[in-house]
């Protein structure tokens, strides 16, 4: 697993590069969710894959980038999902973006997630990653090493709320849910960027995220493999909460496709049981 991590490690360097220095225009393409593929988005999914490929403990690779599974050592242990550049459209208006990886043992499913990272190409590149026997480690780097800071732990209440997808197209539970919390004093935290909006809600001590189910995208639009269940890993693990429109945890999700999207919240333990009474779930 250490391999994995130095190997995340390095490819954050070099994208946080290409981010830097490169065309942020359109590549002429279409990635298996119909959204247009930016020059960045493919380069960074290049670098993953190359920087994987020789790794032998690395079965395959599942991009958000790449329609299917990408074998690459049959003796492998590993599989990592991945989205190389989240929030990628943020670029050109010079917002924070970031990469985030799921490493799953066996079969495709969330229980099956073993460890989990993201990084944060911001003013600075931070990364913070997590196993099954840690709390999420939060690291910074400077000249290309990453420096542990500190363990991320979620406190029971937050103050911040970063509320995604249309409003337009909201229904009236998630609307009164959502004006429920800044009637308690919440404040909008929302960049547009899973990455960063998760990371600023972990570091500030709590809050909550959430991507619902809409009238125009049932399901959500974050994916369940390489989006929703890393990060539903890293909230669990600081002592937080990440579950569906249903109150399942997300770590019980079973995709039937790579590209499978879940409508989903993830929050300290007051913002997550709010939202479980506003949507009518039964404790
Ligand atoms: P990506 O750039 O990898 O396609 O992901 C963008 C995601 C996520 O980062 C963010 O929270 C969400 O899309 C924002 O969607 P809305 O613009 O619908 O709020
Ligand atoms: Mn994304
Ligand atoms: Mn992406």
């Amino acid at each position: 697993m250490q391999t994995i991590f130095d190997t995340i490690k390095k490819v954050a360097i070099k994208i946080d590069h290409a981010i830097k220095t490169e065309d942020l225009g359109y590549a002429d393409s279409e990635n298996s969710s119909g959204e247009d593929q930016l020059k960045l988005d493919v380069k960074s999914d290049y670098i993953i894959e190359e920087a994987f490929k020789d790794i032998s403990i690395v079965k395959s690779l599942v991009s958000e980038e790449k329609e299917g599974v990408l074998e690459l050592h049959d003796e492998g242990k590993y599989t990592i999902c991945y989205d190389p550049l989240d929030g990628s459209s943020l670029a050109d208006v010079n917002l924070s973006v970031g990469s985030i990886f799921g490493i799953y043992e066996g079969e495709l499913k969330a229980e099956n997630l073993v460890a989990s990272a993201y990084v944060v190409y911001g003013p600075r590149i931070e990364l913070v990653l997590a196993t099954k026997e840690t709390k999420p480690q939060h690291y910074r780097a400077q000249n290309g090493l990453f420096n542990f800071i500190s363990e991320i732990t979620l406190n029971e209440k937050g103050k911040l709320n970063a509320p995604g997808g249309t409003q337009q197209n909201w229904a009236d539970y998630h609307k009164t849910f959502v004006d429920d919390l800044f009637a308690q004093g919440y404040r909008l935290r929302y960049s547009g960027g899973m990455v960063p909006d998760l990371h600023q809600i972990l570091l500030k001590g709590g809050g909550i995220f959430s991507y619902p189910g809409t009238s125009d995208v049932p399901n959500g639009k974050l994916r369940q493999l390489f989006e929703v269940v890393p990060f539903a890993f890293l909230y669990e693990q600081a002592g937080g909460q990440a579950v569906n429109d249903t109150g399942m945890r997300l770590m019980e999700l079973i995709p039937s496709h790579p590209h499978d999207t879940s409508p989903c919240f993830f929050g300290s333990n007051y913002e997550i049981e709010n939202m479980k009474q506003a949507y009518g779930i039964k404790a």
